[in-house]
């Protein structure tokens, strides 16, 4: 039986939020609805997910002493990783001292670096990825690549949305993408992974859920989110994205063994290509997933309910209710504070509505919201979504 107390109570469901951006934020707002009691912890003030949550804490989560010292001073019952820079060896050490980590420790440190999870799918589970290789210098780089063959793929071991990735042509290519890759990793260090390049028909996100129901842990799967990414970070998703009956039955297949191996309870972003019936896996977030946005006009349950009630013990339902799709609103430019022109334009398109973050400040490249429509087809709803997100204009 899984009961909640009282927020702010004795009684209280207590759970921490690593990471207070526009993921996090829905995170929070699906937990608040069920009554429980909301830490959010982010690198700087005034973090979307601080703005909802009833508690905000504002700390550099990558430095152990920093994030133990606040596990221990608020003793959280759980403890919900919503990114990947974290000090994840702390993590692992809290979860052997008693405290719950979402989904489990292992996975979030897994999954911070390409090499823990890629040679978990490739090696351990036997699963169908681009040919790969790890280096730890130009030489190393120049001679993988060239085991690998050209096109191929370069990124630091540990990065995101796309920072320090390049894609090489041929051979003189590579020192370039080895500066870049120096230059764009989050976390300093000198690995990268070369992988060749899939050529791809489409890629999908696959939202796989491992919750309790009658008190047995099952899998299930949201239908497939096709997306299109622009410099490794997303543009637009939408949902279902079409696929022929093999390749949903591989891509579940791979879903299902990478997150049972990953272990614990919560929804993953399961991220494959896809060419005819062939299915690589890419990587997986063990947490909500940007393009999984657009489930918040899709499924009866978005990707946030499911994680928050799949953290708690809670049954979960994944149906799709109707096609939709996401487009990103940018910055645009650099500011603080900035006013969001023409909400009401946008607004007034059929089936749309709007997500804006809160972020304090802007960038040209940060996503600042999304817009999310829903329609009788994919396309009409990639169509709307694109024309609503175009009609938001950020100013200073
Ligand atoms: N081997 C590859 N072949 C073809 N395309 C690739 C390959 N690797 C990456 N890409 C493209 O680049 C995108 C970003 O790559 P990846 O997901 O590995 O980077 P990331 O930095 O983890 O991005 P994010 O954090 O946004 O998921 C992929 O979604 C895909 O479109
Ligand atoms: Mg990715």
């Amino acid at each position: 039986m899984v009961s909640l107390g009282t927020p702010l109570s004795p009684s209280a469901t207590r759970v921490m939020l690593l990471g207070s951006g526009e993921l996090a934020k829905e995170v929070l707002i699906a937990l608040q609805r069920l009554g429980v009691e909301t830490i959010a912890v982010d690198r700087y003030a005034d973090a979307p997910g601080h703005q909802v949550a009833h508690s905000a804490r504002t700390i550099t989560m990558s430095d152990p002493a920093q994030l133990r010292a606040l596990v221990e001073a608020e003793r959280p019952d759980v403890v919900v990783p919503e990114i990947e820079a974290i000090a994840t060896g702390t993590l692992v050490e809290l979860e052997a001292e008693g405290v719950r980590v979402v989904p489990t420790a292992r996975a979030a440190q897994l999954t911070m670096d390409r090499e823990g999870i890629r040679r978990l799918a490739a090696e351990t589970l036997g699963l169908p990825t681009s040919a790969h290789r790890f280096c730890d210098s130009l030489d190393e780089l120049r001679a993988a690549a060239a085991e690998v063959g050209f096109p191929c793929v370069v990124k630091p071991v540990v990065s995101s949305s796309g920072k320090g990735q390049s894609t090489l042509a041929g051979p003189d290519d590579v020192e370039a993408a080895w500066q870049y890759a120096m230059a764009g990793g989050r976390v300093t260090g000198t690995r990268v992974i070369v992988e060749g390049f899939v050529d791809f028909d489409y890629e999908i996100t696959l939202l796989t859920v491992r919750s309790v129901r009658g008190g047995e842990t099952v899998t299930d799967f949201c239908a497939p989110v096709g997306h299109r990414q622009e410099a490794g970070d997303y543009v637009e998703s939408w949902q279902p994205q079409a696929m022929s009956p093999v390749a949903l039955d591989r891509a579940q297949a791979i879903a299902a063994a990478v997150t049972a191996d990953l272990g614990g309870l919560g929804l993953f972003g399961v991220e494959l290509f896809v060419r005819g019936d062939e299915v690589w896996f890419s990587e997986v977030s063990p947490r909500p997933h940007d393009t999984g946005m657009v489930t918040m006009t899709t499924q009866w349950q978005d990707e946030f309910e499911l994680h928050a009630r799949a953290l708690l013990g809670l049954p979960v339902d994944t149906t799709l209710r109707n096609p939709g799709a996401s487009a990103v609103v940018y910055g645009g430019l650099d500011a603080v504070g900035v006013i969001f022109d023409g909400v009401d334009d946008a607004l007034a398109l059929p089936g749309v509505e709007l997500r804006l973050f809160g972020k304090p400040e802007s960038s040209t490249r940060r996503r600042m919201g999304v817009a999310l429509a829903r329609a009788e087809d994919v396309d009409t709803a990639r169509a709307t979504a694109r024309e609503a997100a175009g009609r938001v204009h950020p100013r200073a």
